[in-house]
């Protein structure tokens, strides 16, 4: 699947301003709207563990605070062997502005795979079932 590259190039920057001093895991995220703009998270971490929030979701809360809801594509990078993919949480909390986003996951060299957030989170619960 194609990606855009200056995606994945933008989260790798965004990385650097996590805020991780728990875990030493930062991850950063860059979500690009159908309109072509872009906007990035990071991982934002508490004193008080579970008020963690991901990478993922502060690109999301950034992007909708700017009154953009309409979503192509989003890139993650950790600096991991591995592919990281983002948590049950973030994936539906994506979902709810696009379940067809596409998802870039990499690392700060290389870009993983590229997939879709319906193959991340099949059956995903939506406003079509809540209303059914
Ligand atoms: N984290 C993210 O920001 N995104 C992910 O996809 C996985 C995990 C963060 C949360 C926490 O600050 C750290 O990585 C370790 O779990």
């Amino acid at each position: 699947m194609e990606y855009d590259p200056n995606l994945v190039e933008g989260a790798r920057i965004a990385r650097e301003w996590a805020y991780a001093p728990y875990s030493n895991f930062k991850v950063g995220a860059a979500l690009k709207t159908k309109s072509g703009k872009i906007f990035y998270g990071v991982n934002v971490e508490n004193v008080s563990y579970g008020l963690t929030i991901c990478a993922e979701r502060s690109a999301a809360v950034t992007a909708v605070t700017a009154g953009e809801r309409e979503w192509e594509e989003i890139a993650i990078v950790a600096d991991t062997e591995k592919p990281i993919t983002p948590c049950g949480a973030c994936r539906q909390f994506l979902a709810e502005f696009n379940p067809a986003l596409k998802v870039v996951v990499a690392n700060t060299t290389k870009v993983h795979f590229t997939c879709t957030l319906t193959e991340l989170l099949p059956y995903a619960f939506n406003l079509e079932t809540l209303e059914s």
